[in-house]
């Protein structure tokens, strides 16, 4: 954790010293930011109109669409703020495509959505997705639903996203409700400054700056604040067109501090340009009320309803408005009541008063109540003149999840997440007006060439860019947890049949199936054979002619783009066959579907029979015997074929059980093929289940078979204690699994939270061993983490102590490793025996490089001051 953390941080410090040598705060005049590309389509429109310095370009005879109807109303809606771009619309009744020619980089998006009725078009029947380049921006939109039930006249959403070709295309998909049809009434695009989002940001309650691969997310801006201060529009945002809101509606509790008066003397520098946020924003605050408050010990606290599920791209503008010295204002920044700053003294930060100044988090929003609290307040025993804080601006922006999709995972057919979509790719012809070449214009003013400069500078500095993925994914993609045979345990021992395939020899390639087969197979789809859902489509149970059960995966209607993935998918699982991996049976690609064909596995996902349903307990024999099994499946999938295979997703849903309780790993829908030899890491957005994650591959985005190894250890811990990995209704420390088992593991209690009905049958020693192994798998590190062979040899250490208890009958008696009677299996050299005080390390170090980066100075500092009791 160390070197790797510590890395950037000294990076970062390094050049901000030698910044301030080379360009000692470079000041800038107050230039406008000018975007290279802007587009504001007044959609529908058949004239051309300009409203509050936005001019609204027409588009009958669009050059970037063909396609759709031009609508327009003139009932007025009082709640309207102008005319343009609502009062006309383009209709779609399926797939449309606008296309813009663009420079690369990030543009912000901008939709306006105004329902009103046109003919036979009314608003409750308009239910769509819009998807932008790769992403997934909005999925089964109602406007009518959402502004009756916001009260709001129309709805605008704003959306930023990195072009890397020289085209954004923006698609409407209807929905397949009959009747349903896709609307738009304004669109603007408009480009970014490049640094607009630096790549790292601090993980809120780990403290150290992280990268997040922001460059190929996503963003959605969510809230856009100017706290203190008065709404701002697009005419006076110093170039980009955003709109910031006043905080009022936020601001939680009776105690909402005081606000100062407006400082117009803003001083933008080399490392906050103006364009990052206008005076307007940085010239008005909200602050405690200073050292004349009466009751100093409180926070200034504001609440942001969010959705779950997604991490939030949190950032502070701050700038001292009042005091004009340091040590007069210090203070902390609490995000969900984590400290997320310690110490801040803004005038420690930038060389005067009225310069601005922000820092980025990264707020990581899964679970608890759909609410993101930001917090200031007085840091204690700081030493400071005033019991004070101070805040300017705040924006919280959604980063894309690892489906690249900002709208939950209901995807329209034929997306294929992550990829460019292709409008019409059902066959149907469509819309698309690609204008290719066309000569985009705008000279950037003056000032943002010396800002862009600056930047350069700045970028070089920080070093370590992850470099885009190259690596093949598998493609069934998946939220199909424990899709095969997730009901399966219903009927668990009837079978009897000697029906069980998987000693049945498959061959290369698998088995051609006819549509016909599968229909046979599955009773026609028979809805009450479906085993789960998945991102691919249903997996329904059936059984083929030969009397053989097997698990039929369809996928959702195809795409050209699914037909090579569904190729290369058989091409690859058809490579993989191990008794402990999930085997491919066959396919069928006939009328147009993408059919797999697995093994049926009787007994379904390991997590079934640990706890939640009434299934009979497994034994500790039993239990290890099937972590041997996975083990065995993922250390195949690692080492044994040709590159290297990480799964990505090993979980207790992902483990199944055969007839005979033997383990399978399945689900390689969001498996990467492993890194060369020449790299030692995949880089790559991160995907796999909460509770499951490894925090390296979280922070850091890169994969490694180690990342398999982490959640492995989540696997184990979950057999001992029979609990989820992750579980929101237990108390805070309880709530993550993993945390709670290392705690008790590091006090050497392990056996306190193990699941009830093991306790008596298991021994002492095999347990220890066990917890041990866990450990060592839920390093923080990767490197410190042992391979998966390691950890197969340790388990099955683990049994033998188990068995030879057993025998000898004397359950709690073995206490020291010279038992005779058992060998040590050999240990491969790297990491299984690094002592468990890396970990302990590992963790201070962290803590402590939380006050070093931000609080560094100021801290220090303030142990100076203290003790002379200011
Ligand atoms: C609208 O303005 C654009 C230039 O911004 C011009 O090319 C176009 O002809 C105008 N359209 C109408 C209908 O006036
Ligand atoms: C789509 O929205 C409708 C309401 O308009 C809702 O009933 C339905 O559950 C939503 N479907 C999905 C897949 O989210
Ligand atoms: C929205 O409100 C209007 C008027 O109150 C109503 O007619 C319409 O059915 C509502 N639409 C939806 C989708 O709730
Ligand atoms: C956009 O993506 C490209 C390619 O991934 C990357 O090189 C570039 O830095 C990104 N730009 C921004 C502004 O994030
Ligand atoms: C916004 O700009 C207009 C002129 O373009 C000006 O009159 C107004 O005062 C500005 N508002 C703020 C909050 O700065
Ligand atoms: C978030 O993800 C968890 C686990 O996948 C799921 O159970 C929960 O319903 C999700 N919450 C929301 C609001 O989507
Ligand atoms: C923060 O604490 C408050 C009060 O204890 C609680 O209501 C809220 O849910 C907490 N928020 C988070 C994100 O934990
Ligand atoms: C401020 O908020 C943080 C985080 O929620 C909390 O730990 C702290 O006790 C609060 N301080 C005061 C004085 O309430």
């Amino acid at each position: 954790m160390k070197q790797l953390c510590a890395r950037p941080i000294s990076l970062r410090f390094l050049l901000s010293v030698l910044l301030c040598l080379i360009h000692p705060y470079q000041v800038l005049s107050q230039s406008q930011y000018s975007p290279k590309d802007r587009y504001a389509i007044d959609c529908g429109a058949t004239s051309n109109s300009t409203v509050n310095d936005i001019s609204w370009q027409a588009d009958t005879n669009s050059p970037y669409i063909s396609s759709g109807i031009l609508a327009s109303t003139n009932v007025q809606n009082s709640l309207l703020p102008s005319i343009a771009p609502f009062l006309t619309a383009r209709i779609f009744t399926h797939d449309s495509t606008y296309t813009f020619p663009v420079s690369e980089g990030r543009h912000w998006i901008r939709l306006y959505f105004y329902p009103f009725a046109y003919q036979n078009y009314t608003p409750d029947s308009s239910i769509f997705s819009v998807i932008a380049d790769k992403y997934l921006l909005l999925s089964n939109l109602s406007v009518a639903r959402d502004t009756n039930s916001s009260n709001q006249a129309y709805i605008l959403k704003e959306y930023s996203i990195n072009v890397s070709s020289k085209s954004l295309s923006i698609t409407f998909t209807p929905s397949k409700t009959p009747g349903s049809y896709a609307f738009i009434n304004g669109l603007e695009i408009e480009s970014m400054p490049d640094d607009s989002f630096a790549d790292d940001a601090i993980l809120v309650g780990h403290g150290v700056p992280s990268q997040f691969g922001i460059p190929n997310l996503a963003l959605q801006t969510m809230f856009r604040v100017n706290v203190g201060g008065e709404f701002v529009g697009p005419a006076n945002d110093s170039g980009e067109a955003r709109r910031w809101v006043p905080d009022n509606t936020f601001i939680r509790g009776a105690a909402t501090g005081a606000i100062p008066p407006y400082v117009f003397d803003i001083t933008y520098t080399s490392t906050v340009p103006s364009y990052i946020a206008p005076i307007s924003v940085y010239g008005t605050a909200r602050v405690m009320g200073g050292s004349n408050s009466v009751n100093p010990n409180f926070n200034l606290t504001w609440d942001f309803p969010i959705d779950l599920n997604y991490t939030y791209y949190v950032r502070l503008h701050f700038c001292e408005i009042v005091y004009t010295s340091n040590y007069q204002r210090i203070f902390n920044v609490y995000i969900n009541n984590q400290t997320a700053l310690v110490g801040l003294d803004i005038l420690a930060k930038v060389p005067s008063a009225n310069m601005p100044y922000y820092v980025d988090f990264a707020a990581p929003m899964l679970q608890g109540d759909s609410v993101l609290r930001v917090q200031i307040g007085p840091t204690p025993n700081s030493g400071a003149q005033n019991n004070d804080a101070i805040l300017n601006g705040l924006e919280i922006l959604k980063l894309s999840n690892s489906e690249s999709s900002l709208a939950g995972v209901s995807l329209p057919a034929g997306f294929h997440p992550g990829t460019p979509y292709a409008a019409g790719s059902n066959g149907r012809s469509s819309s698309t007006g690609i204008i290719v070449g066309a000569a985009i214009g705008g000279a950037a003013a003056v000032g943002l060439l010396l800002a862009g400069v600056c930047f350069l500078l700045a970028k070089k500095g920080k070093g370590t860019k992850v470099t885009a993925p190259t690596w093949l994914p598998l493609p069934l993609h998946g939220g199909s947890s424990g899709s095969m045979g997730s009901k399966a345990s219903n009927e668990s021992h009837k079978s009897g049949t000697g029906s069980f395939v998987s000693s049945a020899p498959s061959h290369m390639g698998g088995r051609f199936f006819t549509f016909a087969e599968i229909l046979e197979a599955t009773n026609n789809f028979d809805e009450s054979l479906i085993l789960g859902i998945g991102g691919f489509g249903k997996v329904y149970k059936g059984e083929i002619y030969d009397g053989t059960k097997v698990a039929v995966k369809r996928g959702n209607p195809r795409s050209e783009q699914g037909l090579t993935e569904f190729q290369t998918e058989i091409e690859m699982l058809s490579k993989l066959r191990h008794r402990h991996l999930v085997s491919l049976i066959g396919y069928c690609e006939e009328h147009s579907e993408m059919i797999l064909v697995y093994d049926y596995m009787a007994n379904g996902p390991l997590r079934g029979h640990l706890y939640g349903t009434d299934l009979p307990s497994l034994s500790w024999k039993q239990r290890l015997e099937i972590c041997i099994g996975a083990a065995r499946g993922l250390h195949y999938l690692h080492t044994g074929a040709a590159q290297g295979i990480i799964h990505r997703d090993v979980k207790t849903t992902n483990i199944l059980l055969d007839e005979n309780l033997v383990a399978k790993v399945s689900d390689f829908g969001l498996s990467k093929t492993g890194p060369s030899l020449d790299r030692t890491h995949v880089s790559t957005a991160v995907k796999g289940s909460f509770g499951y994650l490894d925090p390296e591959y979280f922070r850091r985005q890169q994969l490694t078979e180690k990342s398999d190894v982490y959640s492995f250890g989540v696997v184990l811990m979950e057999v001992l204690c029979a609990r989820p990995a992750i579980n929101p209704a237990l108390p805070r420390e309880q709530v993550n699994m993993a945390d709670w088992a290392m705690h008790w593991q590091k006090m050497g209690m392990l056996e306190q939270i193990i699941d009830p009905k093991l306790v008596g049958q298991i021994n002492k020693e095999s347990l220890r061993r066990f917890g041990e192994i866990a450990e060592k798998c839920l390093a923080e590190q990767g490197i410190d983490r042992p391979t998966m062979g390691d950890v197969l040899w340790k388990l099955e250490y683990a049994l033998q102590l188990q068995d030879n208890a057993t025998l000898s009958n004397c359950n709690d008696a073995i206490s020291d490793d010279s038992n005779p009677n058992v060998m040590e299996l050999p240990l491969h050299p790297h990491g299984i025996d690094k002592s468990d005080t890396t970990i302990t390390e590992s963790h201070s170090t962290m803590s402590s490089e939380e006050y070093s980066e931000d609080a560094g100075a100021s801290a220090v500092f303030s142990q100076l001051v203290n003790p002379q009791g200011r």
